[in-house]
């Protein structure tokens, strides 16, 4: 496999073709914050925290850094001034959503965020994609999805996958990161197949 090499924070690394941005940088063990990425998924681009800023040929653009890939010679910087101040407002609109979900909380304390910057719409469920995707790459069951689009999107599960697969997976919940999926489950639960009810009766 051929190798590209460029520099990232001021490194000269190697890493192969096909790579992200954001693959590499961890492989050198550089972080750049992620919400939507997760290495068993496909790329989502999604949360656009982990933009990095790319100078190409004297020009500097903006990248999503788990999307975009390795090219030769680039210089990678993974945070400046720019980087910062975008990810600070990511981190403010997605609290007015979940002011108090603990890995926004961790964030908003790297980058200065406000969390009272924006009027709060506690949806609690910051849209990140991960539970739905999990469960359909990977464990391929579809229990959850999205419904609605836009502002009114939300996950939602399938009462009679998840009344037959969730007891016995649960692997996403540890993913969300703000515990919006467990309370979800919860009142899924309560409604169409309550703990009592064996293999999905009670629906
Ligand atoms: S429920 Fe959690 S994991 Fe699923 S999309 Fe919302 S924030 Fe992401
Ligand atoms: S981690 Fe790259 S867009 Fe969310």
């Amino acid at each position: 496999m051929s190798e590209i090499q460029f520099e990232i924070d001021g490194n000269q690394v190697k890493a192969a073709k096909g790579m992200t941005l954001l693959e590499a940088a961890r492989g050198e063990g550089i972080y750049i914050p992620t919400l939507c990425h997760h290495e068993k998924l496909e790329p989502f681009g999604g949360c656009r925290l982990c933009i990095v800023e790319v100078q190409v040929r004297g020009w500097t653009k903006l990248v999503v850094s788990c999307v975009y890939p390795v090219e030769e010679n680039i210089i990678v910087r993974t945070r400046s001034e720019k980087v910062d101040r975008i990810r600070k407002t990511i981190i403010e609109l997605l609290m007015a959503h979940a002011p108090d979900a603990p890995e926004l909380m961790t964030l908003a304390q790297e980058y200065g965020a406000n969390k009272d910057r924006y009027d709060k719409d506690p949806s609690f469920c910051i849209h990140c994609g991960l539970c739905v995707r999990y469960c359909n790459e990977v464990t391929k069951k579809n229990a959850i999805g999205f419904v609605d689009r836009g502002i009114n999107k939300e996950i939602s599960f399938i009462p009679q996958i998840a009344a037959k697969e969730c007891n016995d997976c649960k692997e996403c919940f540890e993913l969300c990161p703000t515990s919006y999926l467990q309370a979800a489950f919860v009142l899924t639960q309560a409604l169409s197949f309550p703990p009592s009810s064996k293999s999905g009766k009670g629906e």
